[in-house]
């Protein structure tokens, strides 16, 4: 029979190990699967901090911006700036730090406490600069000044210069995302007009400004969110209504042109809650390199009383003759795609 001193030895032995394990850098296993709305930690364990997602690939390495949001209500605004990751294989992000930061001056237009939201990055093959926008509401003024901020680096992981900010083609621009075509050329999808009709604008050739080649899509539909992918020659579109942080159902829509017309499709989400799109709100489509029709779709589950706890919704695309749906998956991984090897 053990005696009571080698007991409380035991203990203080167990505990002396506990306490120096936990100060060991935590290797953790992370799984090679996606679980939608659970805590997603980076390679150091820490959980991933990037909303409002937008991704970029290059050579090999995917790159994924977010905003970076902090605790609280607070994380609502830009503190910090926007997050960036990188992974090989989309399942294990590694963190590369804050790409672009907000700034310390207080008359800049990405003050810290402005509004800094949906980074999209794209490369420009004739000035070699990676090319950030992003949907920018400058401080102290709500979601009035409905703008579109421009950010540039040398290199894909940032750090990014901040360029300028202005309203595409002088019309408001808020939820906004980037479309690049498989010739090269790159348009603007945003909500304008007080978010009732979306607008595309075709980029300049540096990727810097729209031109003046706009069409209005959606009029009159109140969408916002928007994500745009191409498959065999057609346009897909999946966004959701505007309903602020609150989810919503998401909506779908097919064209065999970006300026539209598009014809919608309903909300593409199966399964528990499809009604509020799993409770999350789209924010990009991405396509898995080299893999043909393979695209995750990528949403935001807000949440805005503590901001930084926002959770990620990745869920594999199911595309079908004309249109597509979102199937829920609880787990998931990349052999969910048909001929994924
Ligand atoms: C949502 C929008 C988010 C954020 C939020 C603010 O509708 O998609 O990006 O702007 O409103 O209420």
């Amino acid at each position: 029979m053990m005696r009571w001193k080698s007991v409380s030895a035991l203990v203080i032995h167990l505990s002396l190990l506990i306490a120096y394990a936990s100060r060991l850098p935590v290797v953790y296993a992370l799984a090679d699967t996606f679980a939608p709305g659970e805590i997603w930690r980076d390679t150091q364990g820490i959980p991933i901090n990037a909303h409002g997602a937008g991704f970029l690939y290059d050579r090999g390495t995917y790159y994924w911006f977010g905003e970076f949001k902090v605790a609280g209500s607070a994380g609502n605004k830009a503190h910090v700036g926007i997050s960036c990751y990188t992974s090989k294989d989309l399942y294990h992000w590694k963190d590369r730090g804050i790409a672009l930061k907000v700034s310390g001056d207080p008359d800049s237009d990405i003050a810290d406490g402005s509004i800094i939201e949906r980074p999209k990055v794209l490369f420009n093959t004739q000035t070699h600069m990676y090319v950030m926008w992003f949907h920018l509401e400058l401080k102290g003024q709500g979601y009035k000044a409905a703008r579109v901020g421009i950010a540039v680096s040398k290199k894909p992981a940032g750090p990014y210069t901040f360029l300028r900010s202005f309203r595409p083609n002088g019309e408001m621009s808020r939820d906004m995302t980037l479309f690049q075509d498989d010739d090269g050329s790159a348009y603007l999808v945003t909500s304008s007009e007080d978010n009732r009709t979306m607008h595309v604008s075709r980029l300049s050739d540096d990727f810097l400004s729209t031109t003046n080649e706009f069409h209005r899509i959606f009029v009159d539909q109140v969408l916002e969110a928007p994500a745009i992918f191409k498959y065999k020659g057609k346009y897909y579109f999946v966004g959701s209504h505007c309903t602020g942080w609150a989810p919503n159902p998401a909506v779908s829509a097919v064209s065999d042109s970006i300026f539209g017309p598009w014809k919608m499709l309903g909300n593409p989400a199966r399964g528990p809650k499809a009604d509020i799109t799993f409770g999350s709100q789209s924010t990009y489509v991405l396509p898995v390199y080299g893999k043909k029709g393979a695209f995750l779709f990528i949403a935001d589950r807000w949440n805005p009383g503590n901001a930084i706890d926002g959770r990620y919704i990745w869920l594999p695309i199911h595309l079908e003759s004309e249109g597509f749906t979102i199937p829920w998956q609880t787990r998931w991984d990349l052999s969910a795609f048909p001929n994924f090897n």
